[in-house]
């Protein structure tokens, strides 16, 4: 069995309320008001994820789904700067695709399935999550096909976590119970996600603003940890474990610089 490996945020505060970082096998969540750093989050650990296991890293490849059209490669050959990786080594590493619209979101993921059968990834990134399923299923009466859909999505993004047994056949992609072990993929999953505003959850989100996730309880129940992000004092950032099986709810005082999350 492999290794769980922990891939640092970029702030030795932030990755302390983590034990270290955000885990592989397993599925984060970083969820806050605009400004308050998942995007640069992302990009951080975009480059970070590609550095040895000493440095912070996985070693690994990135593969990275922007549904809101806000990844910069400037802004990783500026982090991978920061971190002494060539830039045009960081922004090869990292395979990136623009999510148009929810069933395309699913499209690019049973597409990276393929890619993560040779083991070299070790994050992949979906920035942000809801978006596509909250534009196309905005009506009222869309909510139940909404959570049906964005289940079926999360249920594929844990395999791709945790691993699964496939096997290669004829060009098709089949998982099967009886074969050998392809890949176990040990992928640490980063999804951000947006907030909503709702004055009656600020007493269950203590610092929250009476600002929650959006996705409901299929989003709940889908990640293994959730961190709130906000803004703090001045350039302050502050990030707060919500729900964790093995971290603590503490809080950590993080800043958004040029080389990315840091401390
Ligand atoms: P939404 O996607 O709008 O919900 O916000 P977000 O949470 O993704 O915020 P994002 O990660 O985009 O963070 C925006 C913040 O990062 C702003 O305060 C910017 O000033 C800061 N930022 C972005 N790029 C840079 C940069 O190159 N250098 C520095 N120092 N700060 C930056
Ligand atoms: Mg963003």
């Amino acid at each position: 069995r492999k290794k769980v490996v922990r891939i640092s945020t970029g702030s030795k505060q932030f990755d302390s309320i983590l034990n270290g970082g955000f885990q592989s096998m397993s599925i984060s969540e970083v969820f806050g008001e605009f400004r308050c750093g998942k995007t640069q989050l992302s990009h951080t650990m975009s480059v970070v994820a590609q550095l040895p296991k000493e440095l912070g890293g996985a070693a690994g490849r990135v593969a990275y789904i922007d549904t809101e059209g806000t990844f910069r490669p400037e802004r990783i050959s500026q982090i991978a700067e920061r971190f002494g990786i060539d830039p045009d080594t960081a922004q090869e590493n990292i395979s990136y695709a623009r999510a148009l619209n929810s069933e395309h979101q699913l499209e690019l993921l049973n597409t990276l399935s393929q890619a993560f059968v040779g083991g070299e990834y070790r994050l992949l990134v979906i920035d942000s999550i809801m978006n596509c399923f909250r534009v196309d299923y905005c009506g009222r009466g869309e909510l139940a096909d909404r959570q049906q859909k964005l289940n079926q999505f999360l249920m594929k993004l844990a395999h791709m976590a945790e691993g699964e047994k496939y096997y290669y056949l004829r060009g098709f992609l089949v998982a099967l119970a009886d074969l050998v072990w392809l890949a176990e993929f040990n992928v640490c999953v980063l999804m951000t996600n947006q907030v909503q505003s709702d004055p009656g959850a600020s007493a269950l989100f203590a610092g929250a603003d009476g600002r929650k996730p959006v996705g409901g309880h299929v989003l709940a129940h889908a990640s293994t940890t959730r961190v709130l992000l906000r803004k703090g004092r001045g350039d302050e950032r502050v990030a707060k474990i919500q729900d964790s099986p093995d971290c603590a709810e503490r809080e950590a005082i993080y800043v958004i610089t040029n080389g990315g999350i840091n401390d």
